[in-house]
């Protein structure tokens, strides 16, 4: 049985005390699914929100890391301080990094070894662009992120990865894939890692669908077989709609 996961990623946003408010909203609500539920805050607020979510069922995770232990990296930051204030999670290869930060595949290999390196567990994003899915080519720009950046890994590495498929043309947007566009992508994905890994890999891989899930859309996209639960932006920065969508399995 996979996880099913719900992770809502913060983005740029929500200084110390509005992340102190929204931690507060987050543990007044009640979970009735049995989703795992992460948020990855701004680094400032990480070590806050750990410590203020340690005692609910709520983890806490990074939005991105260096693949460097230590050294002369001026503003960045590695796997042992993010595991220094209790983060085991990190979110690596988000399409805002790729497009706004140049983080290349081959960067992204380097991240995910460090982070696996260090027993770290990784949610790797990727997506197409719309210009790749007018024309057609959704499938292969999606192959070719995930084998460029994963397939030097041995299967056992998989057991700390989750994949998180978001397509850049629905993500703020407002518009969401469809679930069968979804569907469809995750059962490509899968078939992907099966093609190299094999089966078991591949259908205990969580994979997670991102790009515009709201309350209204997130439970038939979440029916899908192959949809194992959510990367979730504007709408986990509102309690409310968060948990709606976290009880929508
Ligand atoms: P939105 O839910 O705001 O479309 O963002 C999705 C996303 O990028 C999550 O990482």
């Amino acid at each position: 049985m996979r996880k099913q996961i719900v992770a809502g990623n913060w983005k740029m946003n929500n200084d110390l005390s509005q992340t102190g408010s929204l931690i507060d909203a987050l543990k007044s609500k009640t979970q009735t699914s049995n989703a795992e539920v992460m948020v990855a805050p701004t680094f400032t607020n990480l070590y806050h929100a750990f410590e203020a979510l340690k005692t609910v069922n709520i983890e806490v995770v990074a939005q991105n890391m260096h693949f460097a232990e230590n050294g002369a990296y001026t503003g960045e930051i590695s796997a042992s301080m993010l595991k220094s204030v209790g983060i085991q999670t990190v979110i690596l290869g988000h399409s805002e990094r790729r497009a706004y930060f140049n983080e290349t595949d081959e960067l992204l290999a380097k991240k995910v070894d460090a982070a696996l390196a260090n027993n770290m567990r990784v949610i790797f994003c990727f997506g197409e662009e719309l210009a790749d899915r007018k024309s057609g080519n959704e499938e292969t720009v999606v192959g070719n992120q995930i084998k460029n950046a994963l397939f030097h890994l041995d299967a056992s590495a998989f057991k700390n990865i989750v994949l998180a498929y978001e397509p850049v043309w629905a993500i703020g947007t407002g518009e969401t894939a469809s679930p069968e566009q979804a569907q469809d992508m995750h059962a490509f994905i899968r078939k992907t890692l099966s093609d190299k890994y094999g089966n078991e890999v591949a259908n205990t891989v969580s994979i997670l669908y991102g790009g515009s899930v709201k309350p209204a859309n997130a439970q038939e996209i979440f029916s899908k077989p192959d949809v194992d639960g959510g990367l979730i932006g504007g709408a986990a920065l509102n309690a409310d709609d968060f948990f709606a969508i976290v009880n929508a399995f």
